[in-house]
């Protein structure tokens, strides 16, 4: 019988190894777009406007909390947050697109390594305000290098990234030593979240699926390696995800973290053995979300049956989509509180 402790928050519970009676919740992007009050925060700023005023940030991070009662609250900014200081120009239509993409040595060479101070002082602003006012765990984030890289270079979002998949083959050195860059910098803010008051980090590894096992070890692996090790240091637990990306997950297994974000493409069930001992997070569809609430509700449960065994936090496969019904979103909730793991 695993120790229980009930002054513990069930999010961190679980992100310690604990098989919980029941699953805590919460959604990838359960900020934004799908919530009205976020849109009419939008009518009145651009979205770094939001991002960088540390009051707008911590009011979006907490829309979700006192609507849904989910378990966790994740940090309202994005993934390209702390890459401007590095002297690149990145806006959101709605993704990230950047003006004038890094292709050659030159302009890796030019790109700045900024201290710590620099890097994004707003985000700890908006953790300590935060903290202050959130009654559940905040989760802190950032992207991880390659997923950085491939908007970086690429410029925008794209359906395969072939231009950034040829870069890293046609100019590994140049890659190197933007992925070297990139890597740096996210390790000075990723640990000034946790200095500010972040209680977990995940490394959002979007586009890792697209590689092949022998790219992503060579061009992910060592740089996720350090960022991870980095925040091992701190003590915070960490969640590492990856969509799409089954075919990795017997070489992303080699890396330190406590908690892996799984996509719905594999049941939970054929996760667990890859991960022993660790967390695992997932992984309802996010289209799920969108169907009638007989289906969803069915779609949970099977869910939170292959999360059995384990800890397990509930979480979708990916971020949400902006048509989903806040209510609905609620709804699932409430159906993930009431399943008892442990029940025979
Ligand atoms: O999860 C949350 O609620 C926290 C906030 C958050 C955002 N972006 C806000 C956002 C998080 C964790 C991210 C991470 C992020 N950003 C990732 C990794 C997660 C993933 O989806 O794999 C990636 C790849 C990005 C890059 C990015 N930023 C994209 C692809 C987009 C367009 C998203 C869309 O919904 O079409 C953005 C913009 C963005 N980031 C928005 C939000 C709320 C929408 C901006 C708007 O309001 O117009």
């Amino acid at each position: 019988m695993t120790n229980v402790d009930t002054t513990t928050p069930l999010f961190l519970r679980a992100l310690r190894g604990e098989d919980t009676p029941t699953a805590p919740v919460w959604f990838m992007r359960q900020a934004g777009r799908y919530l009205p009050e976020y849109m009419t925060l939008k009518e009145k700023h651009s979205f770094w406007e939001m991002c960088r005023q540390p009051e707008v940030a911590c009011e979006v991070t907490m829309q979700p909390i006192r609507r849904l009662g989910v378990d966790a609250a994740i940090l309202f900014q994005d993934i390209m947050t702390p890459l401007p200081p590095m002297g690149v120009n990145i806006d959101f239509a709605p993704g990230p697109v950047i003006d004038d993409p890094i292709r050659t040595a030159a302009q890796v060479d030019a790109l700045r390594i900024p201290e710590v101070d620099e890097i994004a002082p707003f985000v700890g602003d908006a953790i300590r305000l935060i903290r202050g006012e959130c009654p559940v765990p905040l989760i802190g984030f950032g992207g991880a290098p390659l997923t950085l890289a491939t908007y970086l270079v690429e410029g925008s979002g794209s359906k395969e990234y072939a231009m950034f998949r040829a870069f890293l083959r046609r100019e590994p050195a140049v890659a190197h030593a933007l992925l070297d860059k990139v890597t740096e910098v996210s390790i000075r803010y990723l640990k000034a979240q946790v200095a500010a008051g972040a209680q977990a980090i995940q490394l959002f590894d979007s586009w890792a699926g697209l590689h092949d096992e022998a790219t992503w070890r060579t061009f992910a692996m060592p740089y996720n390696r350090r960022i991870l090790e980095a925040l091992g240091e701190t003590g915070v637990p960490r969640i590492y995800l990856a969509v799409g990306a089954l075919h990795l997950f017997g070489a992303i297994a080699e890396l330190p973290f406590e908690g892996i974000s799984v996509d719905w493409r594999q049941p939970l069930t054929h996760v667990r053995s890859a991960f022993p001992g660790r967390t695992l997070q997932g992984n309802l569809d996010p289209v799920a979300l969108l169907g009638p609430r007989e289906v969803l509700r069915g779609d949970i449960e099977r869910i939170l049956h292959e999360g059995r065994g384990g800890a397990h936090i509930f979480n979708l496969g990916h971020g949400m989509f902006r048509w989903a019904d806040p209510e609905t979103v609620k709804y699932a909730v409430e159906v993930v509180h009431g399943f008892d793991r442990h029940a025979r």
